[in-house]
C-alpha cells in the first residue's frame, strides 16, 4: 500500500534536517545556517547549505537541494520510499508499509532462496575434499581464506545441486527460471561443474547470480554466467556495489575494472573502491547509479589491446551521459592486479592520482597512432584531435590543445583555428547559446514573481487572487499545483512542496531555477502587482493574437463584427 501524502509530511515534520544530514556528514554553523563540503560533487569548499528554518538543503556549486528525502535518497542512492522509511524510523513514526522492493522480494523469495541455498552449497564445497585443486589455484592466484570468505567464493562440483534442490521441493519451472539448472535433451542437470563459483550481488547485497570460473586445463570457456532472470540483469550488474560506494565516498573516487576478478585482485592490495561490469559494455542504467557514486570515475582496464579498445567505447557512453571520466592504462599489457603485484601499492596510487582526462588520453592515443611523416595521417589526426574538442567547454583547455597541436604539427595556430571554422558548431553549442538569449519581461516576470511566490504566503495570496497567465507552459503547471498544494495544506512549507512534487522532474527543474534567479529576497506589494500586470499583458496579447487568427477564417460578417469588437474591448479596457 502506498504512504498518504499527509503521513509523509508528518514524519517529514517531525524530523530535522540538520540533525539528520549531520548523521552522515560534519557539518558547521555559520549564522542561521550550517555549511558542508558537498557530498555531490568533488568538493573542497564547504559549499552546501543547509536551513533549518526552510528545512531544505542546497549546494550552491553543483545545484542539488531539496529536503531530508532527497538527500537521504541521493546520499545512499535509494528510492524515496526507501528514504522515507529511514527519516520514519528516525522519529520514531511507525509506518506500516510494504514496499516495492520488499513485496517483490516476496514475489521472487524462492529464486532469493535458490540462490542462498546454492550459495551455501558451493562455499561448502571447497572446504570438502573436492576443493583441494581449486584452493590450490585460489592459493597460486593469492586469493587466500579472508578473501574466500568476504566474496563468498564456492565450488561447483559433479555432484548434484539439481538434486539437493528438488529434495526443498523446488519445482524444475523455477529451478530453470533460476539458471542454477539447465535443459538438454529432455534431461535436467546442473548448469555449473567443475567451476570455482562468484556469487552476484545486486544493489541491495542480495545474491542474484552467479559467474564461475575454469580451474583446471579446459577448453570450455573461461567464465559462465547465469542467465538473466527476473531478479538478474547481466546489464544492470556493478559488481562490488556496496563496498565500493562507502570507500568511493572517503576515498572521493572510483575505479573501474573489466570484470570481478580484478575487483577481487586489488581488494587484497587493500584498493576497495572498485567496482566491474560482468565483462559487458557498460549501460546506461549503470551510469546513473556509477554517476552517484562519485564524481571521479577512473577507467582502468586491462593494459592490453582490448583493454584499450573497450576503454574508449565505455569512456563514450559515460561522455554520452555527461559524465567525464579519467582514465588510466597500465602498460606491458598487465592487468590491474598484475600491475600492483610487480610495481606496489603505492605506484597504482600515484597512477590513480594522475590519471588522464579522457581528452588528454584520446589525444595521445590519437598521437600514438600517427605516422608524422605523411601528411595524410597528419591531416586526420588534427581532425580527429579537433572533434574530440567538440565535446570541451573549457576555453583554456582548447587553446592549450590547439598550441600542442600546432607543435605536433609544425602547423600555425591560426591555420588549426581556421580548420575548426569550417566544422559545424555542434547542437549542444547552439543549445547554450539558446539559454543565453536575455529573457523577454515577460519571461522575466514570472520567475521573478515566482521567486517570491515560494517564499511568501502573501504573495501567493495576491496571486491566487489575481490569477495570471504565465507564458511558460512548465512554470504554469508549476504555479498550479503550489496554488493546490497551498489550498490543501494550508500552509506554504517549501520542504513539503518538494515532497509533493516528487517524481515531477520537470516541475521541480523549474522549482530549483526560479528559486536560483538574482533578485532580492524582499519584495513590495507594488511590485507583485506590477508582475501580475505584465504577465497580464501578455496574456491580452496573446488572446488578442488568437481573435486576429479567428478573424481571418470566419466568414459569417455577424461572428466577424462580434470578434472585432472584443478585440477593441481588449485593446482598450485594460
Ligand atoms: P578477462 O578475460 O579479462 O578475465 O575477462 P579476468 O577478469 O582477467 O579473469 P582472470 O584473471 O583471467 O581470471 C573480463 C571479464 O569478461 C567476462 C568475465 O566477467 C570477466 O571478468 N568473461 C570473460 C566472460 O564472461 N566469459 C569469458 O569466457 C571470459
Ligand atoms: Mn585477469
Amino acid at each position: 500500500m502506498a504512504l498518504s501524502q499527509e503521513k509523509i509530511i508528518e514524519i517529514r515534520q517531525k524530523s530535522d534536517i540538520v540533525d539528520i544530514i549531520s548523521e552522515y556528514i560534519p557539518l558547521e554553523q555559520k549564522g542561521k545556517n550550517y555549511f558542508a563540503l558537498c557530498p555531490f560533487h568533488d568538493d573542497h569548499n564547504p559549499s552546501m547549505s543547509i536551513s533549518r528554518e526552510k528545512q531544505i538543503y542546497k549546494c550552491f556549486v553543483c545545484g542539488a537541494s531539496g529536503n531530508v528525502f532527497n538527500f537521504i535518497m541521493d546520499y545512499e542512492n535509494i528510492s524515496f520510499l526507501e528514504s522515507v522509511k529511514i527519516v520514519a524510523n528516525k522519529v520514531n513514526i511507525p509506518i506500516d508499509i510494504i514496499d516495492y522492493k520488499q513485496k517483490s522480494n516476496d514475489k521472487f523469495k524462492e529464486l532469493y532462496d535458490i540462490y542462498d541455498m546454492s550459495n551455501k552449497y558451493y562455499q561448502n564445497n571447497l572446504k570438502t575434499k573436492d576443493g583441494i585443486k581449486a584452493i590450490e589455484y585460489l592459493k597460486r592466484r593469492k586469493i587466500d581464506d579472508n578473501i574466500i570468505k568476504e566474496f563468498q567464493i564456492g565450488l561447483s562440483t559433479n555432484s548434484k545441486l539439481y538434486e539437493l534442490l528438488k529434495s526443498k521441493n523446488y519445482n524444475d519451472d523455477l529451478l530453470l527460471k533460476s539458471g542454477i539448472v539447465s535443459q538438454s535433451n529432455e534431461r535436467i542437470h546442473d548448469t555449473f561443474l567443475n567451476r570455482i563459483m562468484f556469487p552476484l550481488y545486486d544493489l541491495n547485497d542480495k545474491i542474484v547470480g552467479f559467474s564461475g570460473r575454469i580451474y583446471e586445463d579446459s577448453d570450455q570457456a573461461k567464465y559462465i554466467n547465469s542467465k538473466d532472470s527476473d531478479i538478474f540483469h547481466k546489464g544492470e550488474l556493478i559488481y562490488n556495489y556496496k563496498r565500493a560506494k562507502d570507500e568511493a565516498k572517503k576515498k572521493k573516487s572510483l575505479i573501474i575494472t573489466e570484470g570481478f576478478m580484478d575487483v577481487i585482485g586489488l581488494y587484497r592490495f587493500g584498493i576497495k573502491n572498485v567496482i566491474a561490469t560482468m565483462g559487458t559494455a557498460v549501460t546506461s542504467n549503470q551510469i546513473s547509479i556509477i554517476k552517484k557514486m562519485s564524481n571521479n570515475i577512473i577507467l582502468c582496464f586491462d593494459g592490453d589491446n582490448a583493454g584499450e579498445i573497450a576503454t574508449i567505447s565505455c569512456a563514450n557512453e559515460f561522455i554520452k551521459a555527461g559524465v567525464k571520466p579519467n582514465i588510466i592504462r597500465l602498460n606491458d599489457n598487465l592487468d590491474p592486479e598484475e600491475f600492483v603485484d610487480k610495481y606496489g601499492v603505492e605506484k597504482f596510487e600515484e597512477k590513480i592520482k594522475n590519471s588522464k582526462t579522457y581528452l588528454d588520453y584520446k589525444i595521445e592515443y590519437y598521437k600514438m597512432n600517427t605516422n608524422f611523416d605523411n601528411s595524410e595521417a597528419i591531416s586526420k589526426y588534427i581532425k580527429d584531435v579537433l572533434s574530440e574538442l567538440d565535446n570541451e567547454d573549457d576555453k583554456l583547455i582548447r587553446e592549450i590543445t590547439i598550441k600542442n597541436l600546432s607543435i605536433d604539427t609544425g602547423l600555425s595556430i591560426n591555420t588549426i583555428n581556421n580548420s575548426i571554422k569550417k566544422i559545424k558548431p555542434k547542437e549542444k553549442e547552439k543549445q547554450i547559446v539558446k539559454e543565453k538569449v536575455k529573457l523577454d519581461k515577460y519571461h522575466r516576470a514570472e520567475r521573478e514573481l515566482m521567486f517570491y511566490m515560494i517564499r511568501y504566503e502573501e504573495v501567493l495570496k495576491i496571486f491566487e487572487n489575481n490569477r495570471c497567465f504565465f507564458p511558460n507552459q512548465v512554470f504554469r503547471f508549476l504555479s498550479n499545483e503550489l496554488v493546490y498544494f497551498y489550498r490543501q495544506y494550508e500552509k506554504l512549507d517549501i520542504a513539503d512542496f518538494l515532497t509533493y512534487l516528487n517524481g515531477k522532474e520537470e516541475l521541480l527543474e523549474a522549482l530549483k531555477e526560479v528559486d536560483d534567479i538574482d533578485v532580492p529576497e524582499n519584495y513590495s506589494i507594488e511590485a507583485i502587482h506590477n508582475y501580475i500586470d505584465i504577465l497580464n499583458d501578455y496574456g491580452r496579447e496573446l488572446e488578442i493574437k488568437r481573435l486576429n487568427a479567428l478573424v481571418k477564417n470566419e466568414i459569417d460578417e455577424d461572428k466577424k463584427i462580434e470578434i472585432i469588437n472584443e478585440i477593441t474591448r481588449l485593446k482598450v479596457g485594460e
